[in-house]
């Protein structure tokens, strides 16, 4: 393999076009974007011009293709169990978006199928890689809040247009799978892997028959307790809170940030309000740098691996602990 991973895309979703594709194209020294596949032979066609690509038209065939390094998998979680398990067998290393899986038992064999073959396998929260977040970790680094008492995070927002992927149970729909898996990332990110679900909620909706909103508390083993909170039926929030000892910090756009956007970081203590405004920056370009790291072995593969078990693992506690009487 050259120094630059051949990349292609899976799906020729909204989130591939906006955001992901022009990241992959700002790393021309790391990856070239080869072709964009659809269902659809003219969507591909359409998206591949607007990218200077080729088009193909199923995703067998670009999963086959000897041309193909990486796959970028943006299709709706209900179809991940099948197209990156095939990825994987084919060889390729996948890039694929949140949430990878739709239980932790096809997290398991979507991790088994890349350990055996030694292939990169990253899920796409990328919110990880802006840099708003090493400001929070100085800060409670710097004791600036103090030991921390308690986590919260809230992602969520009105309703989506009817017909979205997002209401169908059948491809991995809901608000936990889609919303939910933010908030669930953010506590492991922020506080640490040990934490445990220890009661759940999850409102189906009787005519979508999904999840629309929902909520979780979770503990670690140092008795910090941390609640998170999802919705598709929701006035909009995208933010967490760190609740310490002697002050509190608030990340007020956590996960979703734009290129181009200052998200604010405050730092409330008894005696004052610090608003810190971080620099805009680009998560998607950067959790790409880390696909890129991974795949060339100077990051570590297995922490992926883990993040991802640890996540489905995490998002199945809720679905089970919520169905319990
Ligand atoms: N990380 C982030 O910041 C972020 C943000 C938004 C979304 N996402 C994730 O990205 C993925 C795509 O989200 P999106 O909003 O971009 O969705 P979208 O525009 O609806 O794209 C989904 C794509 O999946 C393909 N697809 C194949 N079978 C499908 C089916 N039965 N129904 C619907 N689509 C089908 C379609 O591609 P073809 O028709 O071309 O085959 C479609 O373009 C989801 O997993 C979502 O959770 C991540």
């Amino acid at each position: 393999m050259s120094d630059v991973i051949k990349i292609g895309v899976l799906g020729c979703a909204n989130i591939a076009r906006n955001f992901v594709i022009p990241a992959i194209k700002c790393l021309p020294e790391k990856f070239e974007l080869v072709a964009v596949s659809s269902r659809s032979a003219d969507k591909a066609k359409t998206l591949a011009s607007e990218f200077h690509c080729h088009a193909v038209e199923g995703y067998e065939k670009m999963i086959d293709s000897d041309e193909i390094d990486a796959l970028y998998i943006p299709l709706p979680t209900g179809l991940h169990k099948e197209w990156i398990n095939k990825a994987l067998l084919a060889g390729k290393h996948v890039y694929a978006e949140k949430s990878i899986a739709s239980d932790f038992t096809q997290a398991a064999e979507m991790v088994d199928h890349a350990r055996q073959h030694n292939l990169a396998l990253m899920e796409g929260f990328m919110f990880q890689y802006h840099s708003q977040h090493e400001i929070v970790f100085n800060l409670i680094k710097n004791g600036e809040i103090g030991e921390i008492r308690f986590f919260s995070a809230s992602f969520g927002f009105p309703p989506l247009a009817k017909g979205n992927f997002r209401y169908d149970e059948h491809l991995g729909g809901g608000a936990l799978m889609d919303a939910g898996g933010y908030p669930v990332r953010a506590t492991h990110f922020i506080l640490g892997n040990d934490f445990e679900v220890k009661g759940a909620t999850l409102f189906i909706d009787p005519e979508l028959k999904t999840n629309t909103y929902g909520s979780a508390f979770l503990t670690n083993s140092k008795g910090t307790g941390a609640s998170v909170s999802f919705g598709f039926d929701n006035f909009y929030q995208c933010r967490y809170e760190i609740w310490g000892e002697k002050g509190k910090i608030t990340a007020e756009r956590a996960f979703t940030p734009k290129p181009d956007y200052k998200p604010k970081i405050i730092v409330e203590k008894p005696e004052s309000t610090k608003v810190i405004e971080a620099e805009p920056d680009n998560h998607f370009i950067k959790s790409f740098e880390e696909f890129y790291r991974i795949i060339c072995g100077s990051s570590d593969k297995n922490k992926h691996y883990s993040d991802i078990l640890l996540q489905s693992k995490t998002l199945e506690q809720i679905k089970i602990l919520s169905c319990q009487p």
